[in-house]
């Protein structure tokens, strides 16, 4: 038996990056562990800083991919999407996880630096609006916290002229014969959703004969499931809010639980989930 420790170079490993692309110089690794400028000498920040990066990270995966989602389902080749809509709610799932590292952070943890957050709060993050607006939830009194921001504004505008994820769900059944209303296919794309008994009627068809319409089927389970992760993500987000700050006022302002709790009751596709009980 040997002592030496081993030199990973014996088994080929690269050794000199000297003029070469490194893992580092591809990830840009140097620019992401710049960013955790903490603004007090409080321990816990870190951790704070770091689980809201790590979110808007995960948050840019998943416009990635409800980009592409809707461009197949836009082109009738919504298969193609099954794999990027349950990416999205997989990436849901593990940011549900990702609450349980936050909870070890107590009352009096956060109350250590909280003063320096100054106003900010996550409901300044555009890309939780972003994706918010993606997939159908447009709610105009959102894009006033960005109005500072001309690059951004445009952003959210650009994506409230397109249709929603539920918008081009909701195309592709008409192009495929099913009986979605006129005016909800014309509809103001700006405007927030409303219940459409003309939806829920096309939708009811698709699950009373599973068979028949089975890429819609799949389509709806889908975004079913997606919002599902979406809900659990809301709620543990309150529930960690309510563990840490009680019923605080919010840093951005908000009555804070009581925001929060309102913002639950908000349906993304509320069609597909009052068909469980009409079926
Ligand atoms: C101890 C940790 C946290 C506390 C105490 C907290 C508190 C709050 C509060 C009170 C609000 C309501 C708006 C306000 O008045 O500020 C809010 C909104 C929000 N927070 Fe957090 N939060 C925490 C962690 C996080 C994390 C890790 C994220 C991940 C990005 C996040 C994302 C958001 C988003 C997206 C909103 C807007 C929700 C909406 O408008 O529906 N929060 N937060």
């Amino acid at each position: 038996m040997t002592t030496c420790p081993f030199n990973p170079a014996e088994d080929g490993a690269q050794m000199a990056f000297d003029g070469r692309m490194s893992y580092g110089d591809y990830l840009r690794i140097d620019q992401i562990l710049d960013a955790q400028a903490m603004l007090t000498p409080a321990h816990d920040e870190m951790l704070f800083i770091i689980q809201h990066q790590t979110s808007e990270l995960w948050m840019r995966l998943a416009l990635h991919e409800l980009d592409a989602a809707r461009r197949k389902i836009a082109a009738d080749t919504p298969h193609e999407a099954f794999k990027m809509l349950a990416r999205i709610a997989r990436i849901f799932e593990q940011l549900n996880s990702a609450w349980d590292v936050l909870r070890t952070m107590t009352p009096s943890d956060y109350s250590t630096f909280r003063a320096g957050l100054g106003q900010s709060s996550g409901f300044q993050s555009w890309q939780y609006r972003l994706i918010e607006y993606a997939v159908g939830n447009r709610n105009l009194a959102m894009l006033k916290p960005h109005a500072h921001r001309p690059d951004l504004t445009a952003r959210l505008e650009a994506e409230l002229a397109r249709p929603s994820l539920y918008d081009e769900a909701l195309r592709h059944l008409a192009r495929h014969g099913l009986p979605v209303p006129e005016a909800v296919l014309t509809r103001d794309l700006r405007a927030p959703w409303v219940h459409d008994a003309g939806v829920l009627a096309a939708w009811e068809i698709v699950y009373r004969d599973p068979q028949k319409h089975w890429a819609a089927y799949e389509l709806a389970e889908k975004l079913v499931d997606f919002e599902d992760y979406f809900r659990r993500w809301r709620f543990n987000h309150l529930t960690t809010v309510e563990r840490v700050i009680g019923f605080k006022r919010g840093t951005g302002g908000t009555s804070g639980v009581a925001y929060l709790r309102r913002m639950l009751d908000i349906q993304l596709f509320p069609e597909l989930w009052a068909l469980r009980t009409t079926l």
